[in-house]
């Protein structure tokens, strides 16, 4: 059986021999930079744990995985200038380290070479996968534009805030799921079943990512703590608190939009422990653990000798600190 650890190396293996060594350095070091500053590999990952559910030559499947690495990374390299983030897996982010032009075209051009691994696949169904990668892809944006919007808004639903997470994160882990089923010709409702424990752990996963922003340790966490508080992003843990606050504490709310960076968050979480925040955002993780949980039983996976790797893939994404 191929365990997460296995499958990771594998990856990471394949990955060395796809360093870029063309010119424009300006160009393509930034994507060398970005792609091997290290990160959880969760992606292409499920990718070739979910091909491994059908089929053995796992190698057939690690050009899927690249690419959709790629694309997350590229996601990554636009969501720091998005988002004004200094640091990315403990590193400073691309445009941080060159600038925002090289953020923006260098991201550019791994959203081309994801295309290419794409393409690249040889398999019936590659058609198939392509167009559930556009389908991903264009959800990711429009999640990222939701994301955007909320910060300068006030009356963002709890609704419309598990929207935006949804299609910003949750949609690209099912979509490795559900591409790797599709790979290796599974049936559609395998493909379906998979999506669907997909978007429960990526539902998880962003809300431990938004807990990870203000409780993370900012040893091991590689992005900068606090970094949602100063955005006005409107994060799970931020629509419960503004949904919880008495009269007293919206007044001390208010005055932190004027604060500097370091009070503004050391005032905020205060606010978050007094109301227990971040107990209710891991009760509602648990909820999508456990409809993750759930999706996989109706897999009907009992005999097969991946069954135990993939159920504990999730409890793993929940209990990271990175
Ligand atoms: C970061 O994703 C972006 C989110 C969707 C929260 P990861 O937490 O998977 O980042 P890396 O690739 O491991 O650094
Ligand atoms: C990222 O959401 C989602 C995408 C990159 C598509 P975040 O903005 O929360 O991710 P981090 O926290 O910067 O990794
Ligand atoms: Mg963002
Ligand atoms: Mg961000
Ligand atoms: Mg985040």
């Amino acid at each position: 059986m191929q365990t997460f650890k296995e499958l990771q190396s594998l990856y990471l293996g394949y990955l060395n021999t796809e360093i870029i060594t063309k010119s424009p350095l300006g160009l393509y070091e930034p994507v060398n930079y970005i792609m091997n500053l290290g990160g959880k590999r969760i992606r292409p990952v499920l990718a070739l744990m979910s091909y491994n559910l059908f089929q053995e030559d796992i190698e057939k499947a690690l050009p899927l995985a690249h690419a959709i690495e790629m694309f997350h990374n590229f996601s990554l390299v636009h969501d720091d200038i998005m988002d004004e983030a200094e640091l990315r897996r403990g590193k400073p982010s691309v445009h941080h380290k060159y600038d925002i032009n090289t953020g923006i075209l260098s991201g550019d051009v791994m959203m081309i070479k994801t295309y290419e691994y794409l393409a690249s696949l040889k398999s019936e169904r590659t058609l198939d996968i392509i167009s559930t990668f556009n389908r991903v892809a264009r959800k990711v944006c429009e999640g990222q534009q939701m994301d955007m919007d909320f910060e300068t808004r006030n009356d963002v639903e709890i609704s419309e805030y598990l929207t935006m997470i949804e299609y910003k994160t949750a949609v690209l882990l099912a979509g490795a799921l559900k591409m790797g089923a599709i790979l290796g010709n599974a049936s559609s409702d395998q493909c379906d079943l998979l999506w669907e424990y997909g978007i429960n752990i990526g539902l998880a996963f962003q809300l431990q990512d938004d807990i990870l922003d203000v409780y993370g340790d900012p040893e091991t966490f590689g992005k900068k703590i606090g970094g949602d508080i100063v955005q006005n992003k409107k994060t799970f843990l931020m629509l419960s608190l503004v949904a919880s606050m008495k009269y007293d504490d919206n007044q001390i709310f208010s005055t932190t939009a004027t604060l500097n960076a370091e009070d503004k968050i050391s005032k905020v979480k205060a606010l978050y422990n007094k109301y227990g925040i971040k107990d209710l955002a891991e009760a509602k993780m648990n909820t999508y653990y456990q409809n993750a949980q759930a999706a996989l039983k109706k897999l009907n996976l009992d005999s097969h000798k991946n069954k135990r790797e993939i159920e504990m893939l999730a409890g793993k994404l929940m209990n990271r600190v990175s």
